[in-house]
């Protein structure tokens, strides 16, 4: 007699069933899990028996053989506890058979029987509505498992519950659909950020448009104040976008109270960060930072301090949106379609260019510290500015700059003449940003105004820009054209000559 329970295993963001198999038999006693499982998968046995020791059952003295089909797919993770525990359940027909063909289950046995929270029942619940199954989670997870759609779910507290409820002796109301507010925004308010007005417009049009960032400047001038009000000015999530970010979160196990992701996120790593941490992967293959900042913002402070190959590796990503990991048995993609924020110094000592302040080794240690990123790199950054030191007249100017809330509002009104144009196009399922628009679609949305296209090839013969830098600097442009909509009231339909004047001015195009 086989007992099945099914459960699924995570490859990337997707999502492949796993049935487990249950059998017991006469033979000297054994408990055997088999199936390829990862260290937390074989030493779920001992859970699963603590478990229902807990419960006052013992397992029977003979020989219980567990299997994880599909055999040759690696299983990793804590949540097969549940599915073995209920396998093992029904096979010692404490509870039925039949019942349990309905559902996936996920969960993870704490010695007492307690159901604890584990990693990805977003996806998971999303693939049992695919397949028309119910869902059996753990509590702390239900207000994540909801999102998933019209889907009758489980989100029990421990075994004992569990069981009463496919019994029928006590039964459990579907739990609630929870919204997580992970990122409340608790940095400082652009009002806050003295002088800096070029930098400040240079934040709006990266926001405005999705577009990449660098800030060079000398310590002090603000750089990390500045990216840190980037989370008050972007627009929240759209409801698909939500979906999107929470599975890749639910999957990293970064959902502390277990609901829906509404806030953009907003990534900042050390520069310490190795490069599985950064793009994904490593033993257990998780979500990098660059996954986990998804639809949002990635923000490299001390941006020359990476690893080198760290850098490197997030290239491939920064133009595909996506990451995709090679390992021996498997590839596994994630996406990551973020915005990157970078924050810099422009030399060791921090001071280049000051007469009074800079090094002995200037300009030279500019030249290398600013070549630690390197070309390919810096082509892929649209929007390059300084940050020059705050004057006294700034911080002892009292009026009030603008708030991070008026700049939001604006902020939100150009990204929705861009949702417009780009559902106009039809291609907004892929495309929601100027800054995320392909070259054809940029042959439609860009044009430019005759004296445009001159001073952009002009500027494409002088600073030697690649066929890259050239279409980055139509996407700022056409950010930029928009932005100019809010005063004017109308969407400027060409690029003009003043869009491209002020995308170019944000290219640094040598090193000093
Ligand atoms: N433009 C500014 N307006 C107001 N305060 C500033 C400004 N620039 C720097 N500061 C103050 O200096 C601190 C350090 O700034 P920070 O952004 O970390 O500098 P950087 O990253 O450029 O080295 C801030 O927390 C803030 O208190
Ligand atoms: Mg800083």
């Amino acid at each position: 007699m086989v007992a099945r329970v099914n459960t699924v295993s995570f490859q990337g963001v997707d999502v492949q069933p796993v049935d487990v198999q249950v059998q017991i038999s006469n033979g000297l006693p054994a408990f055997n899990i088999v199936g390829l499982p990862d260290k937390a998968v074989a030493e779920s046995k001992e859970r699963v028996r603590a478990a229902l020791h807990a419960l006052g059952l013992s397992l029977p003295p003979k020989r219980l053989t567990v299997n994880l089909a599909p055999a040759d797919l690696s299983k990793e993770g804590s949540h097969y506890d549940l599915p073995i525990a209920l396998g093992l359940l029904a096979a010692m027909e404490v509870i039925s058979k039949e019942e349990l063909a309905e559902y996936v289950v996920l969960g993870e046995l704490a010695l007492d029987s307690t159901i604890t929270r584990v990693a990805g029942v977003l996806p998971a619940a999303m693939h049992a509505a695919a397949v028309g199954h119910r869902l059996i989670c753990p509590k702390a997870c239900g207000g994540e498992a909801v999102w998933a759609g019209d889907i009758e779910i489980l989100a029990a507290r421990d075994l004992l519950q569990l069981i009463n409820h496919i019994k029928g002796t006590q039964v459990m109301a579907q739990p609630e659909a929870l919204i997580e507010d992970q990122n409340p925004h608790k940095g400082p308010d652009l009002a806050d950020v003295k002088g800096q007005e070029s930098a400040k417009r240079a934040l709006e049009v990266a926001a405005a448009g999705g577009h990449n960032l660098l800030m060079i400047g000398p310590p002090g001038s603000g750089k990390s104040m500045l990216a840190s009000c980037m989370p008050g000015i972007l627009p929240p999530l759209s409801p698909k976008e939500a979906l999107e970010v929470s599975i890749i979160h639910s999957l990293a196990g970064t959902l502390p109270q277990g609901g829906l992701l509404r806030t953009r996120p907003f990534r900042d790593p050390h520069h310490s960060a190795s490069l599985p941490a950064l793009v994904g992967g490593g033993h257990k293959v998780k979500p990098g930072e660059i996954s986990l900042a998804h639809n949002g913002v990635l923000f490299l402070d001390e941006l020359p301090e990476f690893a080198r190959g760290t850098l490197e590796s997030m290239r491939q990503p920064l133009e595909s949106g996506e990451t995709l990991i090679a390992r021996a048995n498997q590839h596994v993609r994630y996406p990551a379609n973020f915005q990157l924020v970078g924050a810099m110094n422009p030399c060791r000592c921090g001071y280049l260019g000051d007469p009074d302040q800079e090094c002995t080794k200037a300009p030279r240690c500019g030249g290398d510290y600013q070549s630690k990123i390197s070309g390919p790199m810096m082509d892929r950054i649209d929007l390059q500015v300084e940050v020059p030191a705050v004057s006294v007249a700034d911080l002892n100017n009292d009026t009030r700059a603008e708030p991070s809330e008026t700049v939001a509002v604006r902020i939100a009104k150009v990204r929705d003449i861009q949702l417009q144009r780009f559902a106009a196009l039809g291609v907004s399922g892929q495309i929601l940003t100027n800054a995320q628009a392909n070259a054809k679609a940029l042959d439609d949305i860009a044009v430019m105004e005759d004296e445009a296209k001159d001073l952009l090839n002009k500027a494409m013969d002088s600073a030697k820009l690649s066929a890259r830098g050239y279409y980055r600097i139509l996407r700022v442009a056409r950010t930029i054209a928009d932005m100019s909509a809010i005063k004017s009231g109308e969407v400027p339909e060409k690029i003009r000559k003043i869009d491209i004047a002020e995308a170019l001015s944000y290219r640094r195009t040598t090193h000093k």
